[in-house]
């Protein structure tokens, strides 16, 4: 796969590019290219955003600067999937990770300021999604999450081939939160591991986690 992140301030993706199972996908030849929006926009001094129309506090990033940044990035074909991170857009979940997963090529378009010129989402974009329902000072760490939730779905980025597969929301488990966990000690403080999880019983395990993610709940 390849994501590839626009944004005013690529080196915010530093700590990011450093995470283990990160390093994990680019080493099985995943990719990940940053493009910084100011490196290549039409308008002098580097702008890249302007004041609202109608007023308001804050400003915008402009729809001729993305259009420019994707238009350097690919000169024939734009990926499949351009994903807007916008705090009003479709709210990110498992289900869309997934979706994702599959994807070749993705390219996430981050907004600073007060957002994106609505002409970005309705044209440039396919997709438009939010991590939740609070406002960020700007798309780079939601891009972070969406990348992650992806990135660690793809085969060995983990290391460990089960991990992402009963996690909490997973199609596996329903959708719902994942079981608790608990490792040694096996009694702290009197605080005591369950004891079916000691008993060495694989089928009451199973039973037993599946009935606590059930009880945990799915939204
Ligand atoms: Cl994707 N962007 C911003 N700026 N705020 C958000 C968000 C995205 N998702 C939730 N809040």
């Amino acid at each position: 796969m390849r994501l590839d992140a626009f944004t005013l301030f690529p080196p915010s993706f530093d700590w990011f590019l450093g995470q283990r199972h990160v390093r994990n996908a680019l080493e099985l030849g995943h990719e990940i290219r940053l493009f910084d929006y100011r490196a290549t926009t039409p308008l002098s001094a580097g702008q890249v955003d302007d004041a609202p129309y109608g007023g308001g506090a804050g400003m915008v990033l402009r729809v001729d600067v993305v259009d420019a940044a994707l238009e350097a990035a690919y000169a024939s074909e734009r990926p499949r999937r351009v994903i807007a991170l916008t705090a009003s857009g479709r709210r990110f979940d498992d289900a869309f990770a997934a979706e994702l997963t599959g994807e070749p090529h993705i390219a996430l378009l981050c907004g600073r300021y007060e957002g994106l010129d609505e002409r970005i989402c309705e044209h440039l974009a396919t997709d438009s999604v939010s991590i939740g329902p609070y406002v960020l000072s700007g798309g780079e760490l939601a891009a972070m999450v969406v990348a992650d939730a992806i990135l660690r779905k793809l085969p060995g980025a983990l290391g460990h081939e089960d991990s992402a597969v009963e996690e909490s929301f997973s199609q596996s488990l329903g959708g719902a939160p994942e079981y608790p966990h608990y490792t040694r000690p096996d009694v702290y403080r009197g605080w005591a591991v369950p004891e079916v999880l000691r008993s060495g019983d694989h089928a009451r395990i199973r039973e037993w986690r599946l009935a606590r993610s059930r009880e945990r709940g799915g939204e």
